[in-house]
C-alpha cells in the first residue's frame, strides 16, 4: 500500500545565512524524503523561514530596512542555498505569510474558546529609551544566584542557574545600554498543565526516540507551566486578535507555519490539505529537529493542535549538533562554514555522503573532521563507485560501439540477484534513518563489484581478440552494477544518480532493476566525481576565518604550499581555541622576566629542542625549548628574550628545563620568541 507521509524540517531564523550545521539537518530530511519517493510512497516536504521575533526586527532596523525587506533578502538567499545543495522541498513558504496569519488565528482562536488561553499581569523589564519591553536575551546583569556579573536574562552561564529576567541585579538593556525599568505588563498564556495525560500518552505511544521521550517525561514529572505566547510591540509578527499592541511570541506561529505552506502547495496542486491535518487522518506526519528544540515540538505543538481540534504528529525525528573537530561551531575558529562559501569551492554532495555516512537514529552530536572528510569521500565515491563505471565505459564505447552485451552472461545473474536483494536491508536502513549503516551496505556491494573487474582483468583480455565478446560480458556486468548502487545511492547522490540516468539512458528505479541491462545502447562516459582536493577545503575554512572571499595573499600562499604537499593544514588556517578566561589575578601569578641568552646549542638526540642558558639577573637558568626549526642556536646568543621564570621545573630526558620560553606562531619553522628591546633591563617583571 502506498504510504501517503508528511514531512519537515526546522524552519531556519531568516536573520542569517545557513551554515553546514543547518544543512545536517537538511540533508537528513532530503535523503529520507527522496528514500521515500524511491520506495514507490507519496511523500512531501513541507518547509518555510522562520520570519518573525526581536532579533529580525532589531536586525532590520540596524541595517534601516524594514523587517519585510530583510526577510525577503534572506529568504532569497535561503532558496539559492537550498537548490545548491539538491534539497528537493514540495514547498518553501515563510511564516510571514497570510496563510499562515490564518491558521495561527484559527489555532489561538479555538484555544481560547476551549479555555485553553488565560490573560495575567506580570513584571517586566522596560527598555525607556527604545520603548520596548525587553526580551530575556536582550538584558544582561548580575546573576541573582552567584552573583556573577554580565548574565543574560533566563540562565547564568556561571552557576547555570535558570531565573526570570527581572531577578536580575543591575540590569543593562543589550539594546540601548541603559538601565530599564519594571513594567506591568498583560501577557496571554497557553495553559500547558490541562494537557498533562494528552502528553504523557503520546509520549509513551512508542514512536518518539528513547532518548526523546525520556526528556519529555522528565519535563512532565517536573510540572508543566502556562507558556507566554504573546509579546509586546514593538515586535514583528502578527498582532493578536482582539489585543492591541500585543503579538504572537514567534514560537506560537512559527510551527503553525508548517500547515500554513502545506496550504499553500495545496493552492498549486489543487489537494486536500486539510484531510493530512483532521485528527485521525492517516496521512503520516513527520518533524526533523535539532535536539534544541525537542520542546516546542514534544509538549507546546502536540498541545497546541490538540486544543484546536488538530492531528498530532505521527513522529518527530530529533538529531544532535554538528561538532567540528569536536568543539562547537564557532566562527573566529573558522568551522561556521556557511553554505555559501561551501558551493564556491567544493559540490554539494560530497557533504551529502559524509554526513549520510555519519547519520544514525540518535540525538548524538556528530562531529566533521575536514581530514576525514577528504579521505572517506575520495576513498568512497572516486576510489569505489565512480571508478567501477570508469574502468568499464571506454571498452564499451570504443570497442562495441556503445553497446552492452547483447545476452547478460548466464553464470552471472545470482550475483546479479544478491546485489538487488541486498535493496531490502538498506531500504530498512534508510527508514530508520541509519543511513550510515546503509552507506556501509552499499560501498560492501562496491567492493564486491570492484574486486570482480580486478579479477576479470578486461584490460588484459582485450589485447586477445577472441576475448572481445568476453570483456564485452564484463563490462555489461560492472555497468549493471554500478547501476544498482548509484540507484541505491540516489537518494544520497541526486546529481551522480542523474548523470548516470544520462549515461546509462536508463531511468534509475528499484523495479527496473529487476531485469539487468543488455541488449543496450549507453552514451559515452564522462567523467562524473573529482577527488576533493585540500587545497579546496583550504580555501574554504579560509574565506570563513576571514569571513571575505579571497583572503590575504599571505595565508593564501600557505593554504596552496599545504595543498602541493597533499595534506589538510588546517592549522594554518584554524587558531587553537581559546583557554577559559582568567582573571588578573590568574594572570599576575606568572612571573615573566626579561632574559638574556647567554648560550645556546642544539641538543643532541632531540630534533626540535634548544638548550638556552638564560640570565634573569637574580640567576642562571636552563631552560629547554622546541624552536630548532625556527632559529640557528648560534645566532640567539647575546639577544634578549622573555621567560616564564617560575613554571615548576620539568625534568625531560636530556636535563631539568626551569622555566620556559615565550614564542608565538604555528610552529615549525614559523615560531617566534619575544624579543624585548635592547634596552629592556635583566630580570625586569613583565607586566
Ligand atoms: N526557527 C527555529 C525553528 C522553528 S521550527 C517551527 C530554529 N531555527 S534555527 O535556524 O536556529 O535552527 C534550525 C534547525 O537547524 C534546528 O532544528 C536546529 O537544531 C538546526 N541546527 C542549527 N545549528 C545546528 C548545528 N550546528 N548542528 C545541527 N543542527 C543545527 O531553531
Ligand atoms: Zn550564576
Amino acid at each position: 500500500m502506498t504510504r501517503r507521509i508528511l514531512v519537515t524540517s526546522a524552519l531556519p531564523y531568516a536573520n542569517g545565512a545557513l551554515h553546514i550545521g543547518h544543512m545536517l539537518e537538511y540533508i537528513q530530511t532530503d535523503i529520507w524524503v527522496r528514500y521515500q519517493r524511491l520506495a514507490g510512497n507519496q511523500c512531501q516536504w513541507v518547509w518555510a523561514d522562520d520570519a518573525h521575533g526581536t532579533p529580525i526586527m532589531l536586525k532590520a532596523q540596524a541595517e534601516g530596512i524594514e523587517p519585510e525587506a530583510l526577510i525577503a533578502r534572506i529568504k532569497t538567499e535561503h532558496e539559492r542555498d537550498i537548490a545548491g545543495f539538491l534539497l528537493s522541498p514540495d514547498n518553501f513558504h515563510t511564516t510571514h505569510s497570510e496563510e499562515n496569519r490564518e491558521l495561527a488565528n484559527l489555532i489561538y482562536q479555538r484555544n481560547l474558546d476551549a479555555g485553553n488561553i488565560v490573560k495575567r499581569t506580570i513584571k517586566q523589564l522596560y527598555d525607556s529609551e527604545r520603548q520596548m519591553f525587553l526580551p530575556d536575551r536582550f538584558v544582561k546583569g548580575i546573576c541573582p544566584n552567584c552573583g556573577a556579573p554580565d548574565q543574560y536574562g533566563d540562565n547564568c552561564e556561571n552557576c547555570s542557574a535558570t531565573y526570570d529576567a527581572t531577578e536580575l541585579a543591575d540590569p543593562i538593556s543589550q539594546v540601548s545600554g541603559t538601565t530599564p525599568e519594571l513594567r506591568d505588563s498583560e501577557q496571554y498564556f497557553f495553559a500547558l498543565g490541562k494537557f498533562d495525560a494528552m502528553l504523557r500518552e503520546w509520549t509513551a505511544s512508542g514512536t518518539l526516540q528513547e532518548e526523546v521521550a525520556n526528556k519529555l517525561r522528565e519535563w512532565l514529572d517536573n510540572g508543566l507551566k502556562d507558556w507566554d505566547i504573546s509579546r509586546n510591540a514593538p515586535y514583528f509578527g502578527f498582532e493578536i486578535p482582539d489585543a492591541p499592541g500585543k503579538y504572537f511570541y514567534v514560537w506560537l506561529d512559527a510551527p503553525i507555519a508548517y500547515i500554513a505552506s502545506h496550504k499553500n502547495l495545496a493552492s498549486r496542486t489543487g489537494e486536500d490539505w486539510e484531510q493530512s491535518w483532521k485528527q485521525g487522518s492517516d496521512v503520516e506526519l513527520y518533524h526533523f529537529i535539532g535536539k534544541d528544540i525537542v520542546n516546542f515540538h514534544g509538549l507546546f505543538w502536540p498541545a497546541m493542535l490538540e486544543g484546536a481540534g488538530f492531528r498530532k504528529p505521527t513522529g518527530i525525528f530529533c538529531h544532535g549538533f554538528l561538532t567540528v573537530d569536536n568543539l562547537k561551531m564557532s566562527k573566529s575558529r573558522g568551522t561556521s562554514v556557511t553554505i555559501e562559501t561551501w558551493l564556491k569551492y567544493l559540490e554539494p554532495e560530497y557533504l551529502r555522503y559524509y554526513y549520510a555516512s555519519k547519520l544514525t537514529d540518535s540525538v548524538v552530536d556528530l562531529n566533521m573532521n575536514f581530514d576525514d572528510f577528504l579521505t572517506r569521500v575520495n576513498a568512497d565515491l572516486v576510489g569505489k563507485v565512480v571508478n567501477i563505471a570508469s574502468r568499464c565505459a571506454g571498452f564499451i564505447s570504443k570497442r562495441f560501439d556503445g553497446r552492452l552485451a547483447a545476452i547478460y552472461p548466464e553464470e552471472m545473474i545470482k550475483d546479479y540477484k544478491n546485489f538487488t536483494s541486498a535493496q531490502h536491508i538498506i531500504m530498512q536502513y534508510y527508514e530508520q534513518r541509519e543511513y550510515g549503516k546503509a552507506m556501509r551496505e552499499i560501498m560492501l556491494l562496491a567492493e564486491h563489484a570492484n574486486t570482480y573487474i580486478n579479477d576479470a582483468e578486461p584490460w588484459v583480455k582485450i589485447k586477445e581478440p577472441q576475448e572481445a565478446e568476453s570483456v564485452q560480458q564484463i563490462c555489461t556486468v560492472g555497468l549493471n552494477y554500478f547501476r544498482i548502487i548509484v540507484t541505491y545511492l540516489s537518494p544520497v547522490l541526486p546529481a551522480l544518480a542523474n548523470k548516470t540516468e544520462r549515461f546509462l539512458d536508463t531511468k534509475l528505479t528499484l523495479e527496473s532493476l529487476e531485469q539487468p541491462l543488455h541488449d543496450h545502447a549507453i552514451n559515452r562516459f564522462k567523467p562524473m566525481m573529482t577527488r576533493v582536493e585540500a587545497s579546496q577545503i583550504d580555501k574554504i575554512l579560509q574565506e570563513t576565518v576571514s569571513g571575505a572571499p579571497g583572503a590575504d595573499a599571505g595565508a593564501g600562499a600557505g593554504a596552496s604550499a599545504a595543498a602541493a604537499a597533499g595534506k589538510v593544514q588546517t592549522s594554518n588556517v584554524i587558531p587553537e581555541p581559546l583557554k577559559p578566561e582568567i582573571d588578573i589575578d590568574d594572570f599576575n601569578k606568572v612571573d615573566l622576566r626579561v632574559a638574556l641568552i647567554t648560550d645556546a646549542h642544539a641538543v643532541e638526540g632531540a630534533d626540535k629542542l634548544v638548550q638556552l642558558t638564560l640570565d634573569i639577573g637574580l640567576e642562571t637558568r636552563t631552560v629547554f625549548a622546541g624552536i630548532k626549526a625556527a632559529y640557528t642556536p648560534a645566532d640567539l646568543v647575546g639577544r634578549r628574550t622573555v621567560m616564564v621564570a617560575n613554571l615548576k621545573p620539568r625534568k625531560m630526558r636530556f636535563g631539568v628545563s626551569s622555566g620556559m620560553v615565550l614564542a608565538a606562531g604555528p610552529g615549525g619553522s614559523d615560531l617566534f620568541i619575544l624579543t624585548p628591546d635592547d634596552g629592556a633591563t635583566l630580570g625586569s617583571r613583565v607586566k
